[in-house]
């Protein structure tokens, strides 16, 4: 019985500790959406700062990613499939890939290479597509 009551202890533990982790993790996605938002109406106005600010906050979220998703955080108020861990590499690698699409963008506005804006914009908005298709509910 004691042993059982110790087992309850912990798993409502992890559950709370993984409480955290997962509301900070939906703050951050929360804000991707509206660094795009303020990327858009930024684009038409040739606003490189803001373009160059936003990419770059979701390049370092895209960064921290993996790290807001330690095992067994798929349980609890979340949207996070298991498959994220069954397939961890991958899903390490999309992080990556929507790391290196805000670079890019960051970068081109940087430069002020106007044109090259929406397509690399087109490119970052399907690598968060790419990773929700398979890991988000
Ligand atoms: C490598 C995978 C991955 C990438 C890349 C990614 N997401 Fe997500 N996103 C997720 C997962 C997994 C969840 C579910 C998180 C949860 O509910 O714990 C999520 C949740 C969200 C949510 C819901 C947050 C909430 O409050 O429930 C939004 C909005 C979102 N993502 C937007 C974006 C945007 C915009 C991008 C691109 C700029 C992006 N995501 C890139 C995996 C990703």
């Amino acid at each position: 019985m004691r042993a059982f009551l110790m087992l309850i202890v912990m798993v409502v533990m992890a559950a709370s500790a993984h409480a955290d982790v997962i509301s900070e993790r939906k703050e951050n996605f929360r804000a991707n959406v509206k660094s795009l938002k303020l990327i858009q109406p930024a684009m038409e106005q040739g606003n490189m700062e803001t373009i160059t600010q936003e990419a770059e906050a979701i390049a370092n979220w895209a960064k921290a990613m993996p790290e807001f998703f330690p095992d067994g955080s798929d349980m609890g108020d979340t949207k996070a499939r298991p498959e994220i861990w069954e397939n961890w590499d991958d899903f390490v690698a999309k992080s990556a890939a929507n790391r290196e699409a805000a670079e890019t963008l960051a970068s081109l506005a940087a430069a002020g290479d106007y044109d090259a804006l929406p397509a690399a914009f087109g490119a970052l908005s399907k690598t968060c597509g790419d990773c929700h298709k398979l890991y988000k509910y």
